[in-house]
């Protein structure tokens, strides 16, 4: 098996192994795409990845994370997103959308404006006003944060009914595959994790009451999403934090999510705990894959690797070594969007441009044929 070889999930062939992990552009307005987000997921097809994630899209109002993030709460929001599914598959990519809810990491500034919570600066600088945010528990996310409301019975079946919604919506949009966003400290990883979960009802305390939510989540898309097509969840696989959420628990939410019909989990990690970078988490090439490895073999289900995952020969290694079935890529396409294509070439799998579209292949194989004759080469 290779970087560059087919899979299939359910109906669905995925081209290769390459994935656009999403990307937040923070560019929405009330939710709606618009040309930036069609370009910027386009480019990625015309450079070869196989599968293109859209975003975190927001499957309520309140869950969207900032002002700008996209949604999927609506109907009328639909065409915008078909538009892009139908470029992608067009230019031979897999449309993937990552369905979202930030629970108590809601309201929130972009990166670039400090990643803190809206007040009334972003209303006068943006006409940005602040919102209500639900969590499992009135815990703050960070120091400073307000508390979030603690969800009600009732708002817990309201965010699965928004999940199945958005499932229906995402499949009139023309998507193919969905991955359910429930990692890094939104909504869902929120209730898995004791770090953020101090419920005592039926939505907390055990390991199994706090995976319940996503079950439920899980079988609510599957009533909508239809059986052809294949369903993914990221998990936060630890939290690196003691007492928090670990691997071993992520093994049997992975073995639960798989008998409630998903058929993939994208293995990242951490998130949860606040800002600071949790002690126990070292970052270094391809840090995560040990969880991608490990939930692949000893659950048995397909698994994305992600993570500081940059050089072509490691990416298919853990691909050819059976680490991962796919392997996601999210800063490394943004420096340089032809990443597969080049990554094909570098592994001596597409030496004269075969890969690529014809209106960029033909011209790099004819300049790459006349500077290897040129003499002032240095
Ligand atoms: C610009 C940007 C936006 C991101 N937005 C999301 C997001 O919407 N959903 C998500 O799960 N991860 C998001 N991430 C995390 C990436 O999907 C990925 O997991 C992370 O960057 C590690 O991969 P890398 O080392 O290849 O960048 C984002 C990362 C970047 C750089």
């Amino acid at each position: 098996m290779s970087l560059f070889s087919p899979f299939t999930l359910r109906d669905i062939t995925f081209p290769n192994r390459v994935v656009v992990s999403p990307m937040s552009q923070y560019r929405a307005k009330d939710g709606f795409t618009n040309d930036w987000h069609l370009v910027h997921l386009g480019r990625f097809a015309m450079g070869g990845a196989g599968t293109v994630f859209c975003e975190a899209t927001a499957v309520e109002d309140r869950g969207r994370r900032t002002a700008g993030d996209l949604g999927i709460w609506k109907d009328e929001q639909i065409a915008g997103l078909k538009q892009i599914t139908e470029f992608l598959k067009a230019e031979g990519s897999i449309p993937g959308i990552q369905l979202a809810h930030a629970g108590r990491k809601a309201s929130e500034r972009r990166p670039w404006h400090g990643e803190t919570p809206i007040d009334e600066d972003d209303t006068r600088l943006r006409n940005e006003h602040p919102w209500e945010a639900i969590g499992p528990s009135s815990l703050p996310y960070a120091d400073g944060w307000p508390e979030p409301r603690e969800m009600s019975l009732s708002d817990i079946q309201d965010v699965i009914q928004a999940f199945g919604e958005a499932a229906r919506r995402s499949d009139d949009a023309g998507f193919e595959i969905i991955e359910v966003y429930a990692a890094h400290g939104f909504l869902l990883h929120q209730f898995y994790s004791p770090i953020a979960n101090q419920r005592t009802d039926a939505y907390g305390g055990s390991l199994e009451n706090r995976c319940r939510l996503l079950i439920e989540v899980a079988e609510a898309i599957r009533a909508n999403w239809p059986a052809s097509k294949p369903l993914s969840f990221r998990l936060s696989a630890t939290d690196w934090i003691d007492g928090g959420w670990e691997i071993d628990d992520t093994l049997i939410l992975a073995e639960r999510l798989k008998s409630a019909g998903v058929d993939m989990v994208d293995c990242s990690s951490g998130g949860v705990g606040g800002r600071e970078r949790p002690r126990r988490m070292t970052i270094e090439q391809g840090f995560q894959i040990q969880f991608a490895e490990e939930v692949r073999k000893k659950v048995d289900i397909a698994t994305t690797g992600v993570g500081f995952v940059w050089d072509a020969a490691y990416a298919e290694d853990i691909i050819s070594s059976g680490k991962a079935d796919f392997i996601a890529l999210a800063r490394e396409l943004l420096a340089d969007p032809n990443w597969p294509l080049n990554a094909a070439k570098e592994l001596g799998l597409d030496d004269d441009y075969q890969l690529w579209k014809p209106e960029f292949g033909w011209w790099l194989d004819k300049r790459d044929k006349l500077n290897s004759k040129l003499k002032f080469r240095p």
